[in-house]
């Protein structure tokens, strides 16, 4: 094991986008049925858009965040802290304007993170 904390600090990364794609066969929703594969790309595309897809921000895969439905995505912004279930490709815009700003100007201006 090696810890590259400093490391992930000196290249400037404050923010992790952290998206539910879980795929699971059962009784309860999953995000792979509910636009997941769609809302990252809709993050993906947003941050392209404005040039910092390679910023501060990480974006992510995850597993299962325990807001399961079947009427959108989950995603968490972290170290932010913000949390959003029913997340659809066509919220994304909105969603990240308000956490990092119309142009993506706010990346990490918010992170707790020393
Ligand atoms: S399957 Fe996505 S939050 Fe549970």
């Amino acid at each position: 094991m090696e810890e590259r904390t400093a490391e992930i600090f000196e290249h400037g990364f404050t923010d992790h986008v952290l998206v539910c794609t879980t795929d699971r066969d059962g009784e309860y929703a999953c995000c792979a049925d509910a636009h997941g594969q769609a809302v990252l790309d809709a993050v993906q595309e947003w941050l392209r858009e404005r040039g910092v897809f390679w910023s501060n921000v990480h974006v992510a895969e995850t597993g299962c965040l325990g807001l399961c439905s079947e009427d959108g995505t989950a995603v968490a912004i972290h170290p932010r802290g913000r949390w959003y279930a029913d997340v659809t490709p066509a919220d994304v815009p909105g969603l990240l304007e308000d956490v990092f700003g119309p142009e993506a100007t706010r990346l990490g201006v918010e992170s707790t993170a020393e």
